[in-house]
């Protein structure tokens, strides 16, 4: 007994230290801002507590994708701080089928506007609950 107590520890350390870096890799408060603070922007910038919502039991797939056949097929290794080819705008562009606003809408209020269990608060659907002005 004594060593399977010893091996159940040894697996949680090394599960938690393998979990750490994707934590850590995260920013907690992220400025969202789709046209980078040039000029024509209409509304607030929005500030995204990332970790929030990570602590909400959302997967890092529910965000973030790399779809292949219509499947997400994103590698959760890639998705490392400072990395270009994570940002949203990577892909959607001016050019792409859904551009970088409606990216943004469509995955910020899409989940909002669903119906969550265990929820203490109504996750913000009007304009100014996420562009919040200063
Ligand atoms: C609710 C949606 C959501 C969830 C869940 C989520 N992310 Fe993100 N993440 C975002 C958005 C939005 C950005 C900003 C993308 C951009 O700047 O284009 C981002 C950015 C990042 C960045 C880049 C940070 C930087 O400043 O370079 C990393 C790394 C990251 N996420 C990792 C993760 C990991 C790991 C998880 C799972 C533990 C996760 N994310 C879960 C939405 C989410
Ligand atoms: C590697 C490229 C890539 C990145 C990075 C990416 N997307 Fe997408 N996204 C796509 C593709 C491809 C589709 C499928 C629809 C299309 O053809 O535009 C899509 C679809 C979507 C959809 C439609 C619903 C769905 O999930 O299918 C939303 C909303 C969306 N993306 C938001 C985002 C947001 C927000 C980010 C940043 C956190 C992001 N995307 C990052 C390529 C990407
Ligand atoms: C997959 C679901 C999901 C997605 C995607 C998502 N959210 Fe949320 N959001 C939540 C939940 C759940 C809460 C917390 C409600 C609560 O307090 O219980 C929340 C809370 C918030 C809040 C209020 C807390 C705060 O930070 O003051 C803001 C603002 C917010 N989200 C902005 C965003 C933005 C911006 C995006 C897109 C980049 C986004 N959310 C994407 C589920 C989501
Ligand atoms: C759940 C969060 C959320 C809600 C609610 C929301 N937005 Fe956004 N919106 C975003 C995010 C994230 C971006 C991309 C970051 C940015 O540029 O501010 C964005 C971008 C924009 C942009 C493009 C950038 C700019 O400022 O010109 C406009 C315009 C905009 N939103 C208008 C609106 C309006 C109008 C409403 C209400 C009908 C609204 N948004 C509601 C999250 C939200």
């Amino acid at each position: 007994m004594k060593r399977l107590g010893f091996y159940i520890g040894f697996i949680t350390i090394t599960m938690t230290l393998l979990a750490a870096p994707a934590l850590m890799a995260q920013s907690d408060k992220m400025t969202l801002d789709s046209s980078k603070g040039g000029a024509g922007k209409k509304r607030p910038a929005v500030i995204f507590q990332h970790n929030l919502h990570a602590e909400k039991g959302l997967s890092c797939k529910d965000c973030h994708h790399l779809y292949e056949k219509g499947e997400n097929v994103l590698d959760e290794s890639k998705l490392v701080e400072g990395s270009k080819e994570i940002q949203c705008s990577a892909c959607h562009g001016s050019k792409s089928k859904l551009n970088l606003e409606e990216a943004y809408h469509g995955q910020c209020i899409g989940c909002h506007k669903k119906p969550m269990k265990d929820q203490k608060k109504t996750p913000p659907r009007y304009c100014g609950g996420c562009h919040v002005r200063k």
